[in-house]
């Protein structure tokens, strides 16, 4: 490794040390990479993309025929453990190439007689002995095959050793390979990633092994299954650090915390909340467990070139910087509980994922459902005043609840069979695998109970610990805790209830008539007219527990709600359900009547919003039903429900903000933001300082952000302000991180040439990644057609704006109501030149026409999109291709939805606002 530098910390963890692993360092190859979601407060650099993850269209049929056509390993052997030792050159060689080379002894045992190898290799040159790629021998004197053919399968990236004779069933052999590969800077495997230090170029070499790269750094046994000791040996200069995933065998620290990074951003203190939080959140997860940290030591690193999120390698995690360095006076909040959150999720994989691993990829997402949802545990435990638990809804149930939604949606649950090359175990790390995993396992440890749920979890993690488990052996273990708990009763087995919600899609929507005390279930589908072809086996119903409440008090879960009388009930009272909610029209009135009375009486008010938004884009009620679940708004004060309205608001203001709607639609909203833009201001001091609440600190931003776009008075003069006093005196800046984003935006929006040239000259002067990030995205705030349209041409010069950046910032140039046709004529102009200059990898096609079409919902827009797609049939649209069709499809919903809705939403709104 490059050098780098870090702070630590000894912290009196559980120690277990096992015999196998005392004298040696391991590298966990069953484990992996995440795709972290993007929850950035402050905008993300890229728009995130909902994918469904929908399985790849079969393309021509292939029929494997000899035992390497198969991707998956063949049952004979197993490894036992393996020497590995590389050596990374971090000088590029007379070729100008970055390499390294290895060499690697692997014992495995056979458990099934054969006379073939077959072990995963890929992009490694091997050195030949005799001819042949590898080297076999025995252990304890058992007579060893000649090789008789050996080869590289580049398909299923296999190397095969064909053997003269056959290996014995029981007997241990070791396979000797000696390889050289290139330290590409391709993000996967071995590779490197450079940063500047004093001027200094910087060269780190560092892996990503999930999920199929491991064999890119050397050859080996590359499934999750296939768990063995590693010893690995490390060759570089003294002057530079080496990390692995076990101890340093020379040195003998116990257990010690650590985190590393560029030394600049040590220096600069940027480690020391990880630090913070690391201890507490390692504690929590021990106690939770009921088990100890399975490891001597925890090392977690950022790294400047990092593909997912963050990748929770056994006792030596690695992280993109934004995930875990948090700069004191630079970032904001939101940057802070990202830090925290990540770090929780994956730290909860070190026993969930690492120390037990599911066996196949076909349930990743149990290890990551679960993963994602006790990261809020833990983050709440390190961070208990901010009711991070809370947030679970935003960032995930809701998130989920509207891909889960669509007719193409697919289920939590594969088959085995169904998961097979590198492509298909990809893409299953997806928002349905992540968040509706999250989402059904808290609705399970609710019904459950925690303390019924953690101690199945210990049961399970204790019984399995270093081996691997298929989903059900959870279910097994919750529900032998739930045998033995008296007075637990459920409606069926733990795995007959989760089999409803893990192996068909969707989710009901629950619908309670209080008239007549009936309950029903359906099928929530975004769009009624949908045809959903995939049938299923509980034919679309669920096991639905329904924690509920009556005129303001708490009743026992219901599973089937038994008749209620005419007073108001309220059901999925915390949300710790997944499905939706609807009443009978009459319960309706009384819910709405109390949110304007007395609105803190009902507690899930966010969800309330959300339900009846959705239920209304189904058309299952109306319209101005939805809107009127905002009408209290003007007395909230917390951030959850109006976060949640906001987003939902998000869609009127895109199909609306070139209409006669909008004026209306402001006035309304101007009136409702007002009384909260205030509220910050007296709270602050005059905006002196930032409210002491986590969640307040957001609010603060939405109600700067909406006063300000709605044109609440004294919105623009302190906006305009703090831009100004910036301007005059650039360091240090006037305001307060949280902020920033949001100031930027509407000063540019507000302002001239001025005020976007010096947001220039601070972009290329900026020396924190997420600042310049900031900066990036709020020059495309600026509504003079000009400085739109050369921003446009910058993104094609390198040399203004990185190539990585170019895509993300048409986007948000598109995301401005003035910037949206601009953007549109740049794309349709230059889309033959993008496509080819950029290529469909580094280029993310897909999100810039989401970006573009997001308010497409005219005949003529359609009609353009169409010709768009035509005329460029011959360029292609690589990456964006099923984006294109989705935004055909989205098109024509939206110009129904408008047809049908404008009228009454001008109506209401125009009635509303006066
Ligand atoms: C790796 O180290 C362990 C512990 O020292 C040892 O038992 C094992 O044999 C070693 N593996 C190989 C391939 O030598
Ligand atoms: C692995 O390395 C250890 C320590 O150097 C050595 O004792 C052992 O023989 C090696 N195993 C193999 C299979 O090469
Ligand atoms: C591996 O071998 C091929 C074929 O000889 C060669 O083109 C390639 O450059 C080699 N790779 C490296 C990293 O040297
Ligand atoms: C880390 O903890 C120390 C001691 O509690 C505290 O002084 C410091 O402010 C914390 N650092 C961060 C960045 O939270
Ligand atoms: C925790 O584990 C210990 C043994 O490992 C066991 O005796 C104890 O009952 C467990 N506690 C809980 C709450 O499961
Ligand atoms: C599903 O519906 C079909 C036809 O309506 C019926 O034959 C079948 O028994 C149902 N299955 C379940 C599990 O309810
Ligand atoms: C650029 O940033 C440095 C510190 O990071 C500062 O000293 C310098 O004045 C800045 N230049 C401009 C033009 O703001
Ligand atoms: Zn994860």
């Amino acid at each position: 490794m490059g050098k780098v530098y870090y702070v630590s910390k000894n912290v009196g963890l559980g120690l277990l040390v096992l015999a196998a692993t005392a004298l040696a360092t391991i590298i966990a190859l069953s484990i992996a990479y995440d795709k972290e979601r993007a929850k950035n407060r402050d905008k993300p650099e890229d728009g995130t993309s909902d994918s469904t993850g929908m399985p790849t269209p079969p393309t021509t049929p292939f029929i494997p025929k000899e035992p390497w056509d198969h991707y998956r390993l063949p049952e004979s052997l197993v490894p036992v453990s393996y020497n590995v030792t590389l050596w990374p050159r971090l000088e590029p060689n007379a070729d100008g190439l970055y390499i390294f080379t290895g060499h690697s002894a692997v014992v495995f045992r056979c458990v099934k007689e054969t006379d073939l190898i077959i072990i995963h290799s890929n992009k490694l040159n091997l050195t030949t002995f005799n001819g042949h790629h590898a080297k076999l021998s025995g252990l304890g004197g058992a007579a060893v095959p000649t090789i008789q053919k050996s080869f590289l399968i580049v398909k299923t990236e296999y190397l095969v050793l064909q053997l003269r004779s056959r290996l014995a069933v029981g007997t241990s052999y070791v396979l000797h390979t000696e390889f050289l590969g290139e330290l590409a800077d391709d993000l996967e495997g071995f590779y490197r990633s450079e940063y500047t230090d004093d001027g200094m170029k910087r060269v780190v070499a560092t892996s990503q092994m999930q999920a199929t790269y491991a064999r890119k750094a050397f050859p080996c046994f590359d499934e999750p299954a296939m768990k063995a000791v590693f010893n690995i040996t490390i060759i570089h200069n003294s002057a530079t650090v080496a990390l692995s995933n076990g101890r340093d065998i020379g040195s003998f620290q116990n257990s010690v915390v650590r985190i590393w990074a560029r030394r600049k951003a040590i220096n600069d203190r940027q480690g020391d909340y990880a630090l913070n939080v690391t201890g507490p959140i390692l504690q929590f997860y021990e106690r939770y467990y009921n088990a100890s940290y399975p490891l001597s030591k925890s090392d977690q690193i950022a790294l400047p070139d990092f593909n997912a999120g963050a990748m929770e390698n056994w006792g030596l995690v690695t992280y993109r910087e934004t995930a875990l360095l948090y700069d004191p006076i630079m970032s904001s909040t939101g940057n802070k509980e990202r830090v925290t959150t990540v770090i929780s999720h994956e730290l909860a994989h070190m026993w969930f994922g690492n120390l037990v691993t599911l066996q196949w990829w076909n349930d990743l997402w149990l290890n990551e459902g679960f993963a994602s949802y006790v990261e809020y545990l833990g983050a709440d435990y390190a961070e208990p005043t901010w009711k991070i638990k809370d947030q679970i809804l935003l960032y995930d149930v809701h998130k989920v609840f509207a891909v889960d939604a669509l007719a193409s949606s697919h289920p939590l649950s594969r088959r085995e069979d169904e998961v097979n090359d590198p492509a298909q175990i990809s893409e299953m790390f997806n928002t349905i695998s992540y968040s509706k995993g999250a989402a059904v396992l808290r609705m399970l440890s609710e019904f459950l109970t925690e303390p019924v749920f953690a101690k199945g979890l210990s049961s399970y993690l204790n019984t399995f610990a270093f081996s691997n488990t298929v989903y059900t052996d959870l279910w097994d273990h919750l529900q032998q805790v739930v045998e033995n708990t008296p007075g637990m009763h459920l409606p069926d087995t733990v795995h007959n209830i989760m089999n409803h919600w893990t192996l068909q899609m969707g989710f009901p929507v629950v619908t309670i008539d209080t008239r007549t005390g009936s309950i029903t279930q359906k099928h929530f589908l975004l769009d009624p007219e949908s045809v959903v072809d995939r049938p299923s086996q509980f034919n679309y119903t669920w096991f639905v527990p329904v924690k509920w409440m009556k005129t303001g008090v708490e009743q026992q879960q219901y599973w089937l709600l038994q008749k209620t009388g005419i007073d108001w009930v309220l059901a999925n009272i915390n949300v710790s359900g997944y499905f939706r909610v609807n009443y009978d029209l009459d319960n309706w009135d009384r819910l709405l009547s109390l949110l304007n009375t007395d609105h803190q009486v009902i507690i899930n008010r966010a969800q309330i919003i959300d339900d009846t938004f959705n239920l209304a884009r189904a058309k299952i009620i109306h319209t101005t039903l939805a809107l009127r679940t905002t009408k209290y708004l003007s007395n909230e004060r917390e951030y959850i429900p109006w976060e949640s309205a906001l987003r939902n608001l998000d869609y009127y203001i895109l199909m609306f903000d070139r209409t006669e709607v909008y004026g209306a639609l402001q006035a309304y909203l101007k009136k409702q933001i007002q009384p909260l833009f205030e509220y910050f201001k007296i709270i602050t001091a005059d905006w002196t300082r930032v409210p002491t609440g986590h969640t307040d600190q957001y609010n603060q931003i939405n109600a700067v952000g909406m006063a300000c776009s709605m044109g609440v008075e004294g919105c623009r003069e302190l906006i305009q302000g703090w831009y100004r006093q910036w301007m005059k005196n650039p360091h240090p800046s006037p305001i307060h991180p949280n902020l920033k984003s949001t100031v930027y935006c509407a000063a540019i929006a507000f302002g001239g040439v001025e005020e976007w040239d010096f947001a220039w000259r601070m972009f290329k002067n900026a020396t924190l990644a997420s600042e310049a990030s900031r900066l990036r995205s709020a020059m495309a705030c600026t509504k003079v057609p000009w400085l739109l349209n050369r921003y446009l041409d910058y993104t094609l010069d390198p040399t203004k704006i990185r190539k990585q950046d170019a895509t993300s910032t048409i986007q948000y140039i598109a995301r401005n109501v003035v910037g949206m046709p601009l953007a549109w004529n740049f794309v349709r102009a230059k889309w033959s030149y993008i496509f080819q200059q950029y290529g469909k990898a580094s280029f993310s096609f897909s999100n810039l026409i989401h970006a573009i079409t997001r308010r497409f919902s005219s005949e003529f827009e359609l009609q353009e999109l169409k010709k768009f797609k035509e005329d460029n049939l011959h360029v292609g649209f690589g990456s964006a291709t099923l984006a294109l069709e989705q935004a055909i499809e989205k098109t024509t919903a939206n110009i129904k939805w408008v047809t049908e809705n404008k009228a009454q939403v001008l109506k209401w709104f125009t009635e509303e606002s006066t």
